[in-house]
């Protein structure tokens, strides 16, 4: 499996500093601490948790959107985390992202061709080439050549999500984060704008990361899925496993929140219940994160923060009493 991994990060930390208006001591949102994870060619990994625990971050971080405060970045074996090096430059294209509210996302005062002109400028490709291609990529995407002079305002939420889609598309991308890309959709188009991306996945070979913060599409269209909480990633397993036997006990909690598709079939056996609120993010505290919402927990959850440890097969799970709670 090693050869097959595209995109891999090695300890990765991404804190924001918090500005304190009473000054004193500098504190950080830890958005994301200390991750380690591989991401195969062609697969799409799903990556899920609440709102504010760093998906995002950790995308836009690994695509090299963000500067990492720590850790390593590698792209096909090749360590891409310095901003300076060439190997970003000859990179930069091959990773692309679609954003999840494609209105804020496009420019308001530009239309369909000049949104997609731009990626391709720095390419040194003949102007009637870049046409040709921006054509060819629009129709993949389910639009036409007469959409070229409209501006965004005139689309619906799918279409102008359809425009992201082809930006990204347009420099040949071998890995695409498309973060909560259908979160911002109706529900009526939203597997029209998933099936379209697992079409184009096919087409180009694409390896994606996908986030979601509600697991039912997540489940569908990820190989294998990440589960995140306050920064770090407390469960990987393929999507299979997971939802069979979630390890974790915020995944269980997190899992026993989506309705079954078939009523009959019970899937989730137990409701799980967290209680209490997510801590603040910016906590220094080497506690397990999930600690204060955990009904699990026991002393050592409150000193130490569980790493991520291969329990059977590749699901891999950080929890100190994963095998007794499983047991
Ligand atoms: N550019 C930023 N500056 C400061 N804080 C940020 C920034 N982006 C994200 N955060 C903070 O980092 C945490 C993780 O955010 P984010 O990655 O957007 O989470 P998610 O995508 O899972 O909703 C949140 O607490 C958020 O407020
Ligand atoms: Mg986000």
């Amino acid at each position: 499996m090693e050869n097959n991994v595209l995109i891999s990060a090695k300890g990765l930390k991404k804190y924001f500093p918090v500005s304190s208006f009473l000054g004193g001591k500098k504190k950080y949102i830890r958005a994301v601490d200390d991750i380690d994870l591989e991401i195969y060619k062609g697969e799409t990994f799903g990556l899920v948790g609440e709102s504010g625990c760093g998906k995002s971050t950790l995308g836009k971080t690994l695509i090299r959107m963000y500067e990492p405060t720590a850790g390593k970045i590698y792209y096909k074996g090749e360590d891409i985390t310095d901003r300076k090096s060439n190997k970003i430059k000859s990179v930069k294209n091959s990773m692309q992202i679609i954003f999840q509210d494609p209105y804020s996302s496009l420019n308001p005062f530009w239309n369909v061709e000049e949104i997609l002109s731009e990626p391709l400028k720095n390419l040194k490709i003949k102007k009637s080439d870049m046409y040709e291609r921006i054509k060819l990529i629009l129709n993949k995407v389910g639009m036409s050549e007469y959409d070229l002079i409209k501006f965004p305002y005139e689309f619906s939420g799918g279409q102008r999500q359809r425009i992201g889609i082809a930006r990204a598309l347009l420099v040949n991308p071998e890995f695409i984060m498309c973060d909560e890309p259908i979160a911002a959709l109706d529900v009526s188009i939203q597997a029209q704008v998933v099936n379209m991306l697992q079409d184009l996945q096919k087409e180009f070979g694409l390896t994606y990361l996908f986030t979601a913060h509600d697991l039912s599409m997540v489940r569908y269209i990820s190989n294998r899925i990440g589960v995140m909480y306050l920064g770090s990633l407390v469960e990987i397993a393929n999507s299979k496993s997971l939802f069979k036997k979630p390890l974790h006990p915020y995944t269980k909690a997190l899992l026993s929140a989506v309705p079954s598709p078939d009523p009959s079939k019970k899937n989730i056996k137990e409701k799980v219940k967290i209680s209490g609120e997510v801590s603040q993010v910016f906590t220094d505290s080497n506690a397990c994160r999930f600690a204060p919402r955990c009904i699990y927990k026991t002393k050592i959850c409150e000193k130490e923060c569980p790493k991520l440890r291969d329990i059977e097969g590749g699901h891999r799970v950080a929890c100190h009493n994963a095998e007794s709670i499983n047991s």
